[in-house]
């Protein structure tokens, strides 16, 4: 079969976050109408929250439109057949054998990372994340009263590594209890190794930190690379960890709001079902058990062609890179659609940098200092769309930095 991602799929009026709204630093969040037909060539582009430009997987619209006929929406629970996708897809694709009874599902990922930090913390403890990195596992932290311990990541010879180092000396400080591993990386594109994902567990071992693993982007693998999930390493490291897994970067069905979440280890299970009990967090969206069964039975095909056409995005705006604005890099990416664009060579300030993007060259992308101060003077840019989108954008970077040939 052949998947279209080159044709734009209308966007407006249909609530999208990256089509229809603004965020500022504050969060503050604004209506726009970027996708209306009326702004013509001067449109917004938005490249930036990760959502996919593309129409998901056909036999996924396909499964939800045929629930949406029978016109009933009461309550609903998984069933035998939904946990047997998962856990098929699971094994399938990385080896990994899950048993059903460690599957807690949570409206999202984000939701199971507060849950969770309310769940194994206090307040008052510390836990580590190695930024830049994904923004709400600091506001996951923060918001409960705890505290963030930075293990940032180092960038050697134009690749970004784990400082072990001091991995060891900040994990051996009693009050650091948890640890939230992004892997593969978001916003750097790293997908962690078995030897680095092995030094990491060993030290969170040895000194009683759980390991929290955010596997969502897991799918998302470029070629050439191989993703390991940190629980498959040792059943010492699944015993003490957590691996948040979700359909929704994979096939693009975020709003959906369904993650599996997989916890091996009954002691850490027993309390986070306290805890969304207590928060009344239980049940389950219909269309996110419809839309995941379909996707993990019959989505495989797509995702290869969409992971090619992201990767042939790759390519292309390296290349473009290279040619026209060799004043900025991109980091090579091993995995997600997310990559990360060192401007730093155009010494500019966040707010300067904001304008030259933002207002005029009318590109919406994420600004690195929202990942911590570790991104700042870098772009994180989302791949996810129509290459002639990708392209359009690329140009328009090359007008404002005036150096085109
Ligand atoms: C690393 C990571 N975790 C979690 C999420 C979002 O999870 P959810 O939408 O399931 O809450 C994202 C979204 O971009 C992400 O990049």
């Amino acid at each position: 079969m052949s998947f279209d991602f080159d044709t734009e799929v209308n966007k407006f009026g249909i609530n999208s976050i990256k089509w229809e709204f603004i965020f500022d630093a504050a969060h503050n969040v604004t209506q726009g109408d970027h996708a209306h037909p009326k702004h013509g060539t001067e449109r917004l582009l938005p490249l930036w929250v990760a959502d996919m430009d593309f129409r998901c997987p056909p036999a996924v619209v396909e499964a939800v439109v045929e629930r949406a006929k029978r016109g009933v929406f009461g309550y609903c629970m998984p069933t035998d057949s939904y946990y047997e996708a998962v856990i098929n897809w699971f094994a399938k694709r990385y080896g990994r054998s899950i048993q059903k009874e460690w599957l807690v599902m949570t409206p999202g990922v984000v939701p199971a990372l507060n849950l969770m930090v309310q769940t194994y913390t206090q307040p008052g403890d510390k836990i580590l994340i190695q930024r830049p990195v994904y923004h709400p596992f600091t506001f996951a932290i923060e918001n409960n009263g705890r505290e963030v311990v930075s293990n940032s990541l180092v960038l050697q010879d134009g690749r970004y590594q784990m400082d072990f180092d001091d991995l060891a000396t900040k994990a051996a400080d009693p009050d650091v209890k948890m640890a939230v591993l992004c892997s593969p990386h978001n916003p750097v594109g790293r997908v962690w190794n078995r030897d680095e994902l092995t030094r990491f567990g060993q030290i969170c071992l040895d000194n009683d930190v759980l390991v929290i693993s955010d596997e969502i982007h897991c799918d998302l693998i470029y070629k050439g690379v191989e993703f390991t999930s940190f629980a498959n390493i040792s059943d010492r490291f699944a015993q003490n960890s957590i691996v948040c897994t979700a359909p929704s970067k994979t096939f693009n069905v975020a709003g959906l709001k369904l993650s599996n979440i997989v916890i091996p280890n009954e002691a850490l299970r027993t309390p986070l079902a306290k805890t969304i009990e207590r928060t009344g967090l239980l049940g389950t969206n219909t269309f996110g058990v419809v839309a995941t069964e379909a996707a993990y039975n019959f989505g495989e095909e797509w995702l290869t062609a969409v992971l090619d056409y992201i990767e042939d995005n790759y390519n292309f705006m390296r290349d473009y890179l290279a040619q026209h604005l060799p004043q900025l890099h991109l980091l090579p990416a091993e995995g997600t659609y997310l990559v990360w664009l060192d401007c730093r060579a155009l010494e500019l300030t966040a707010e300067e940098r904001k304008k030259l993007i933002f207002e005029d060259a009318r590109l919406y992308l994420d600004e690195g200092e929202m990942f911590g101060p570790e991104g700042a003077g870098f772009e994180r840019i989302n791949l996810a769309c129509p290459r002639w989108l990708l392209a359009e954008a690329l140009e328009r970077l090359k007008l404002v930095l005036n150096c085109g040939e």
